[in-house]
């Protein structure tokens, strides 16, 4: 038996609809490495597919569109920001197995009334789309169209901002195991992981699939938003947990396995800011790829703090997780800045 078959035909028991093209490529960055003195990888979550627009949401779609069609449901809703990429993916995912999408989103930026970028494909694909001003209202008007649809003999699917459950986060035991298994090659693994954490499945899935598989990767996640620092954190470990429960596979985590900076995110949630421009100029003038001003690019502002300023040794293997969201250098200039 190899390594994480005992994970993985766990994770088969699940029910699953295939979305993406997986294994995502894993990319050696040579020019940026030699330039700042570490081995540098990206991790291609942005091209998981099927859409040209792909990103760390279709791993979690596979899971939480299996259940939804597991429980004979014909209807999504779900959350997010205007210019949510999880509520664009859905859309497209919801599109390819015949369900009926719902989106709820908040207005972050005030200058959306103009169809752009994530908003643009929603519409395009012909989502229902309900807008607010917070989180509550959204939620408000979800539980009243539920009940509405329910009552016109529909069955509702609801699944949170950004996929973040226990379902949704399985998807990301996934992508560190594959990631693993890439990198294991010449049986070395990486020192650190960076990515870009929000809703908080991903993390919750990556450091799942780090304690099932005993790595000894440090996961360094950067906050794209302003949080309750300690509460975002024991919010996350607890999902983390119930995502390895419902594996069955025992294994454990302590609060010494999450490391959150929330130093990179300034003034805030789809604001841009002069470090994360800096990084998405850098990655696309010496490697050619692209980041994105909301989530990669400060993410990616926060490793190439790390790097620069020696918190990590010269020579170390870093891996960066590229989730996606590269449509929002298309959206409303509040997002993109100076780019
Ligand atoms: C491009 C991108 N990167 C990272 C994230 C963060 O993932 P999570 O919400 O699972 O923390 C998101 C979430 O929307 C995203 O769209």
């Amino acid at each position: 038996m190899k390594k994480f078959d005992h994970i993985k035909n766990r994770l088969t028991a699940f029910p699953k609809v295939k979305l993406g093209a997986y294994p995502t490529p894993l990319h050696y960055l040579p020019r940026l490495s030699s330039q700042l003195g570490v081995e540098i990888y990206l991790k291609r979550e942005d091209l998981s597919g099927f859409s040209p627009f792909g990103g760390n949401k279709i791993r979690k779609l596979e899971y939480l569109l299996g259940d939804a069609l597991k429980n004979n449901c014909d209807t999504v809703i779900t959350f997010g920001a205007t210019q949510s990429n999880h509520a664009m993916q859905t859309v497209t995912a919801c599109r390819k197995y015949g369900l009926s999408p719902h989106l709820f989103l908040r207005r972050v930026i005030k200058e959306d009334t103009e169809l752009r970028a994530n908003l643009l494909i929603d519409n395009l694909m012909g989502a229902d789309v309900h807008y607010s001003a917070s989180r509550e209202e959204s939620q408000k008007q979800a539980e009243q169209s539920a009940a509405r649809l329910e009552q016109e003999g529909h069955r509702c699917y609801i699944i949170p901002g950004g996929g973040s459950n226990e379902i949704g986060a399985a998807g990301f035991i996934d992508a560190f195991i594959e990631l693993t298994e890439q990198l294991s090659a010449d049986n070395s693994e990486p020192d650190y992981l960076f990515h870009a954490t929000g809703s908080g499945g991903t993390l919750a899935g990556l450091l799942a699939g780090k304690s099932l598989s005993a790595s000894s990767v440090k996961i360094i996640s950067i906050a794209v938003g302003e949080k309750d620092t300690n509460a975002y954190a024991e919010t996350i470990l607890d999902l983390a947990r119930r995502t390895i429960a419902s594996t069955g596979i025992p294994a454990d985590l302590s609060a010494g396995d999450i490391h959150i900076d929330h130093n990179f995110y300034r003034p805030g949630y789809e604001m841009p800011n002069d470090s994360a421009t800096e990084a998405i100029h850098l990655l696309a003038r010496t490697e050619g790829i692209l980041l994105d001003p909301v989530y990669t690019g400060k993410a990616f502002a926060g490793m190439l703090h790390y790097i620069r300023s020696r918190i990590i040794p010269q020579g170390s293997r870093v891996v960066f997780l590229h989730t996606g969201g590269t449509l929002a250098l298309f959206a409303e200039k509040a997002i993109t800045g100076d780019l």
